[in-house]
């Protein structure tokens, strides 16, 4: 689909309602190719990629279950069932890693912008090879356990956990704002 046509279309698939496949391996590469070829000022490269796969999946989710357990002290066992599956709702996720670097002339909030971009290439590029994806934070991206776990450095921060499988039906359309809300034209 031409890149035009897809963006004024485009919608997410929630995770429930992703599943095999997903991408393989060279199709991953593209994805993080494409990801990782977003506006960068003064090429910093304020991001990198975790991905999971696999029985890392399931294995992650130990980690969020404990993590939810820490941090939810009453979290039903269905609760933990679901944290412990949640990885698992896709073939294939990838962490988008904000990376602060100190560099006079780039703020932190620039670099951020280029991570949130990172997101969204990944997304659309899932698409254009013929996948969907949901890009989710959820509660577990602001955890310390899980910060750990990821081995995440002091000047990093989850941008966020991009779900990609083949979506199992077809998104409904969700609406959207109405240009005329979010746009008007300088005058002096
Ligand atoms: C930074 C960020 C975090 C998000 N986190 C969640 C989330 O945790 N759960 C969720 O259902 N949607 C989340 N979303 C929204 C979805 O990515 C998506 O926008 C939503 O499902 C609507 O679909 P659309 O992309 O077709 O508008 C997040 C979006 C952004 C930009």
């Amino acid at each position: 689909m031409p890149v035009i046509n897809h963006l004024l279309t485009r919608r997410s698939v929630i995770a429930n309602k992703l599943s095999e496949p997903g991408p393989n391996d060279e199709e991953i590469n593209k994805i993080l190719i494409a990801a990782a070829r977003v506006p960068d000022h003064k090429k910093l490269v304020p991001w990198r990629f975790i991905i999971f796969r696999g029985e890392a999946r399931a294995q992650f989710g130990h980690i969020l279950a404990t993590a939810c357990q820490e941090e939810f002290e009453n979290a039903s066992s269905d609760r933990l069932e679901t944290e412990q599956s949640r990885f698992t709702r896709a073939p294939l996720v990838i962490a988008t890693i904000s990376r602060i670097v100190d560099k006079p002339g780039v703020p932190e909030w620039e670099q951020i912008l280029s991570a949130g971009a990172a997101c969204q290439n990944a997304i659309v590029a899932a698409t254009s090879l013929g996948y969907a994806a949901q890009w989710i934070t959820e509660w577990y991206a602001y955890n310390d356990t899980v910060r750990k776990a990821l081995r995440l450095a002091a000047n990093e921060r989850i941008a966020g956990f991009i779900y990609i499988g083949t979506a199992t039906e077809p998104p409904i359309e969700r609406p959207r704002p109405a240009l005329e809300d979010i746009t008007s034209e300088w005058t002096p």
